[in-house]
């Protein structure tokens, strides 16, 4: 299994190109199954998630093939509304094609993420909101078996914004007879690009980029044949991070920083110098870092898969913080691990809140990764530490940064993968 070997200590400087959006490319590539024709989906981040989604959709009978930065999908020949535990338990985002799939088919098999049980469980939105548009839903060992006439728009009400429920739905409702409502819609960049993808191929959805989107039924949807990711606010984030927190001088291009606007202001408060470009950050700092209190929000607010890069950020700022943990209650697997480094963080579950002592001298570890942005955190925490330290199970970090180690390496850090 690959791991990271990380000499710690070594300021940052130079130009780091930042990939697409992974969390903008798995929608992508399930809304070909509505395309219906060829695609070719370019600035493609070279992930283990996308293929993942590469290998679903060939199961389904679509051709893709995957090169450098680009996919060329045809979804002329699919035939097989089946989505195997196999690959849905390897990522979640694969749930994303129920919603499509039904549409398309009037019927889908997809396996329930971890196989979990009936009940209100972390797909429940997906669930109720396809069942509002008319689709009947049952579940036989472990599958979500869905079918439908054809879809017909309803209001839908999210309890909470959840932004795979609302691609889930949004991609169920822009075939359906009438006009879907969906309150409660995620307003993430990533589901602004697709909603802006389904317009250009047909579909009738207002209000994107808000948390209220009208879509308008439409009998049949045309075929694009480009679109190209929008950058990964993300990976850029944690770049921020990782050289906040190291020291150093680094440029950001092929950024977003509109998407970014939240991040800016708090590393601002935390006394990062950031100079922003209409596509490019360029980050300035002599580790002199302010420590600041956050939480965590559905967008524009401070995204959770910033949380962990931000934690670590904080240990070393000049005094002690809070961060509040509004979407995932339970996301602090990372924590552990960077108290073996020598953080101080503490974290009360009933209030999803981790309190941080700042301060923080840090010195090498091996040290786990737990998820994939626990992973980058573990990553940061290592380059701002007193030694060597060797980060395992880095098919965390694979799933969603786009050569990571090459990209930092560049930039002067000393990060070895090994086998
Ligand atoms: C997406 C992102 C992930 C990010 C998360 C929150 C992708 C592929 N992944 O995940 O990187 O961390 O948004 O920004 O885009 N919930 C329910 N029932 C549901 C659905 C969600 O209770 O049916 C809850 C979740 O437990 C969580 C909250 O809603 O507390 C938000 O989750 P959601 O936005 O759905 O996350 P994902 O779409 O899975």
């Amino acid at each position: 299994m690959d791991y990271f070997e990380i000499e710690g200590k070594n300021q940052l400087s130079g130009d780091v190109q930042i990939s697409g959006a992974k969390n903008a490319v798995l929608p992508l590539m399930v809304a070909s199954i509505l395309n219906n024709d060829q695609l070719t989906i370019s600035n493609v981040p070279n992930l283990s998630d996308s293929i993942t989604m590469a290998n679903l959709l060939r199961g389904m009978g679509s051709e893709v093939e995957l090169s450098d930065g680009k996919i060329h999908i045809n979804s002329q020949s699919i035939n097989d509304p089946y989505a195997p535990y196999d690959l849905v338990r390897k990522m979640r985002a694969s749930f994303y094609v129920l919603g499509p799939l039904l549409s398309k088919f009037g019927e889908a098999k997809v396996s329930l993420p971890g196989g979990c049980a009936w009940g209100p469980r972390p797909v429940d939105f997906h669930i109720k909101g396809i069942e509002k548009l008319g689709a009947t839903i049952d579940l036989e060992d472990g599958y979500i078996i869905a079918k439908s006439n054809k879809l017909k728009g309803n209001k839908i009400v999210f309890p909470k914004i959840s932004v795979g429920a609302t691609g889930n739905v949004l991609m169920a409702s822009v075939l359906a007879d009438g006009d879907t409502e969906i309150h409660n819609a995620a307003a993430e960049p990533e589901i602004q690009q697709l909603c802006h993808f389904l317009n250009s191929i047909g579909a009738k959805i207002s209000g994107v980029g808000t948390n209220t989107l009208q879509i308008q039924g439409v009998d049949s949807l045309n075929s694009v044949e480009n679109i190209a990711v929008i950058p990964d606010r993300i990976e850029a984030g944690t770049f921020l991070m990782a050289v906040a927190a190291t020291g150093g001088e680094v440029k950001l291009n092929k950024v977003n920083p509109n998407h970014l606007e939240t991040v800016i202001s708090y590393l601002r408060h935390a006394n990062v110098n950031l100079d922003v470009g209409d596509d490019n950050i360029t980050v300035l700092s002599n580790g002199d870092i302010n420590s600041y209190n956050i939480e965590t929000n559905e967008y524009p607010g401070f995204p959770t898969d910033l949380q962990a890069q931000w934690m670590l950020l904080m240990s070393v700022a000049s005094g002690d913080s809070t961060i509040k943990e509004n979407i995932y209650f339970d996301r602090f697997n990372h924590v552990p691990e960077l108290n073996r480094l020598g953080c101080n963080i503490d974290v009360d579950l009933k209030t999803a809140t981790a309190s941080i002592k700042g301060k923080r001298k840090l010195i090498s570890a091996d040290l786990t990764s737990t998820d994939l942005r626990a992973s980058a955190c573990l990553i940061i925490a290592a380059l701002c530490a007193e030694g060597t330290s060797v980060v395992s199970r880095v098919y965390h970090i694979d799933r969603g940064y786009d050569k990571i180690e090459e990209k930092l390496s560049k930039i002067g850090a000393r990060i070895v993968r090994k086998k």
